[in-house]
């Protein structure tokens, strides 16, 4: 059986519970999803992932400036340098207005440390939305 870790950061729980959502989502389909806190994550466990999802809220100034929060990026410099064979990587996070430059900042951030990713998700309220669905069975597959 295939093996997904979602590791997110959340601040007020709507990026924890997209989390959760992602994860059952990906045990629907027969991959086995644990869902960690960025502090509660083994780095050992990483190396072990066929798929990797890392999650953050939306932290700036609503309109410019957005960034993963200091937590995520302090666990994203923590993290070793995940080699072959390299987990699939996708990224997602919630926000109220828009990402900007969220995403940007988290590539930023992982280059060098793991596989490009695959995938971006975004979401407002923390549910997994058809779209979202879809877009997941294609980075499965
Ligand atoms: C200090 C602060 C800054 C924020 N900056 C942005 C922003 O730049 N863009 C945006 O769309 N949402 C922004 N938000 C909204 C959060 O990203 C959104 O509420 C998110 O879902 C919170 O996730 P969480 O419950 O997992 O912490 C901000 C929220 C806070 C508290």
């Amino acid at each position: 059986m295939k093996k997904a870790i979602v590791v997110y950061r959340s601040h007020s729980g709507v990026t924890r519970h997209y989390a959760e959502e992602i994860a059952a989502f990906l045990n629907e389909r027969t991959v086995a999803a644990e869902v960690v806190s960025v502090g509660e994550c083994k780095m050992e466990s990483l190396a072990t992932a066929d798929f990797l999802l890392l999650g953050c809220w939306t932290s700036g100034l609503f309109v410019i400036g957005q960034h993963p929060d200091e937590p995520w990026l302090a666990f994203v410099r923590e993290m070793p340098a995940l080699t072959e064979p390299q987990p699939r990587v996708a990224l997602f996070t919630t926000y109220k207005l828009r990402t900007g430059s969220q995403f940007a900042r988290m590539r930023a951030a992982l280059a060098g440390k793991t596989a490009a990713p695959q995938l971006e998700l975004q979401s407002r309220s923390g549910r997994l939305s058809d779209t979202d669905r879809q877009a997941l069975e294609r980075y499965l597959a």
